[in-house]
């Protein structure tokens, strides 16, 4: 009899993971809304940034599709960062591949790591910190950008070109870019000099670890 409840109550629970209205393994993704920290009004968060642009309305739309990241981006931040933000234009230059990717699970989560390649925590890096020989700095993602300035532009991994720059935001600074950071298109060469930055856990930015 205890079995048979017990059974009568789980019952619905297997069934709704399970259920063929619902084939999607990974539902789990979708994060209700959850309690978010009070917001006082002299802050403007990324979120608050990346909303009011209208050269930014692809990426905002990504950011509401990734769980948990409009939440993490209207967060009244502690800390510095630096936010690399690609315009519509970045977007329009990601091919059909992306958008068909994108709608799926997997291409998600990968949009997910891709915003925040654009994320440097910790670190104000002002243009003015960039020269012409090619440097890397690591992101959120713990993986390595490369930028040069190459006359008055300041271009990154080669390709993304820096449109406007320095723009503060609420201890941080955003740049906007003409072309996304792809995670994986990262650089790997060792011998590239580092810009300066402050440490990230579980990163190469202290350069004392074993393993950078
Ligand atoms: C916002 O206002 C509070 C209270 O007046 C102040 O302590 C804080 O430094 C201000 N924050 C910013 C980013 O200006
Ligand atoms: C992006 O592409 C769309 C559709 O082709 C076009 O309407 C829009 O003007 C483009 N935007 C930018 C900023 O290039
Ligand atoms: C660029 O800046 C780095 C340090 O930020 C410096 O080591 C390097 O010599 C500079 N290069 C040029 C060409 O000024």
């Amino acid at each position: 009899m205890k079995f048979r409840s017990l059974l009568f109550t789980l019952l619905p629970i297997l069934s709704s993971a399970t259920s063929a209205s619902d084939p999607d393994p990974l539902s789990y993704r979708t994060i209700s809304p959850a309690y978010t920290l009070p917001k006082p009004a002299n802050v403007t968060t990324l979120l608050d940034f990346i909303a009011s642009r209208s050269d930014l309305s692809k990426l905002h739309a990504s950011i509401k599709q990734s769980g948990g990241f409009q939440e993490a981006f209207d967060t009244n931040p502690t800390w510095k960062f630096t936010f690399f933000a690609p315009n519509d234009e970045a977007f329009n230059h990601t091919g059909r591949y992306f958008q068909t990717f994108e709608a799926t699970p997997k291409g998600k989560w990968w949009l997910g790591n891709t915003i925040i390649h654009h994320y440097v925590p910790n670190t104000i890096l002002e243009s003015s910190v960039f020269n012409e020989t090619y440097q890397r700095f690591q992101t959120g993602t713990y993986l390595f950008v490369g930028a040069q300035t190459e006359g008055d532009n300041l271009l990154l991994n080669k390709v993304a070109r820096v449109v406007e720059s320095d723009i503060p935001i609420t201890n941080g600074v955003v740049h906007i870019i003409d072309r996304i950071l792809e995670p994986s298109a990262q650089i790997h060469e060792a011998d590239i000099p580092w810009l300066k930055q402050s440490f990230i856990a579980g990163s190469c930015s202290n350069p004392a670890l074993p393993y950078c």
